[in-house]
């Protein structure tokens, strides 16, 4: 095959992925558990150009340039090099996220181009090698190759690295879009700073180990409650290890803050919510699915709030758009 497309959706970590062991295969100083979305998604067409001089990348219809373009083409040299091939592609993608919401996510991304440009380049891989794969371009793209509940295991290697799906009860979630600006330090950029200044960081590592066990206990007893504890109490270690930075880095804004606080009051009133934030100002709600609507509305006045479900892992869908 020298063309094919795929679709992959954004992932909320409930277990946080935050700092790297290994910067160049991307491993994780420890595991991390998501739920894959439905909504927000990315389709990318590779086709592979034989008689091309470069590899070309287009999103949301203009041409990429610069550390976006550059890290495709590094993310096709992995897969050139496992099928033998010197052959350029022409990459197109489009997210349907809303510009500006943390939401066009590189998780979704990498996701889609993986299982798109590993099928153009002619490899047959299954799920766990395609998750392996994902992961050398952005880590958390590793849990969206996998649909719904995903733990991301650590591992210690390549092969040991990747993600596959665990059992757990029906949840929902509420993104609370606070604020569309761009996030003024890249996930990336503050990862390695955490790591390098954060005098939490040891602790991070150690509690992410602990709150990672206990939610794949939680997830397992379909205890929703106990999973939401964990989420919530763990997104704020993150932010808490993040905010210690030198210098500190904050990426929660007064109106994040709010959104918290209100999911706490909603919980007090029986709404079953809890909040989580990624590296941005925009705040996740999970929910009880019975009491999503209530939810999403009651946040409704403190930002853009869409209620989403489970979604799909990374498919091939035709690459014709038919
Ligand atoms: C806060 O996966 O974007 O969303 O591996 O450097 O590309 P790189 O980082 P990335 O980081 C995601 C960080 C997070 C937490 C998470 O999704 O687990």
């Amino acid at each position: 095959m020298t063309i094919a497309a795929a679709r992959a959706f954004p992932n909320i970590a409930l277990v946080k992925y935050w700092g790297k062991r290994d910067e160049d295969l991307i491993l994780p100083v420890a595991g991390s558990l998501s739920l894959t979305l439905d909504a927000f998604a990315t389709t990318t067409s590779v086709q592979v150009m034989p008689s091309a001089e470069a590899d070309a990348f287009e999103l949301n219809g203009s041409t990429a340039t610069g550390e976006a373009a550059r890290r495709v083409s590094t993310f096709l040299d992995h897969i050139r090099a496992r099928a033998g091939s010197a052959a350029r592609a022409r990459v197109t993608s489009t997210n349907e996220a809303p510009t500006g919401a943390g939401l066009a996510s590189s998780a979704a991304g990498f996701a889609a181009l993986a299982t798109a440009a590993s099928a153009a380049y002619g490899l047959d891989l299954d799920r766990r090698e395609l998750s392996r794969l994902a992961r050398r371009g952005s880590g958390s793209a590793a849990r969206s190759i996998v649909p719904e509940v995903a733990v991301w295991h650590a591992g210690h290697d390549d092969h040991s690295s990747f993600a596959e799906p665990v059992d757990a009860p029906d949840m929902q979630m509420v993104i609370v879009t606070v604020d569309t600006a761009q996030k003024t330090v890249s996930s990336r950029e503050a990862m390695r700073r955490t790591a390098a200044t954060s005098p939490y960081f040891p602790a991070w590592i150690s509690s992410t180990e602990q709150s990672l066990a206990e939610m794949v206990d939680a997830c397992a007893a379909g205890d929703f409650t106990r999973i939401g504890e964990i989420a919530e109490s763990h997104a704020l270690r993150m932010h808490g290890a993040i905010e210690a930075c030198d210098p500190p880095i904050r990426y929660l804004a007064p109106r994040s803050v709010a959104v918290f606080d209100a999911v706490a009051s909603l919980r007090a009133q029986g709404v079953e919510g809890y909040a989580t934030a990624d590296a941005g100002p925009n705040v996740a709600v999970l929910v009880r699915p019975e009491h999503a609507e209530r939810l999403r509305d009651s946040l409704a006045e403190l930002g853009e709030a869409r209620l989403v479900g489970p979604g799909a892992g990374a498919t091939l869908i035709d690459p014709s758009g038919g």
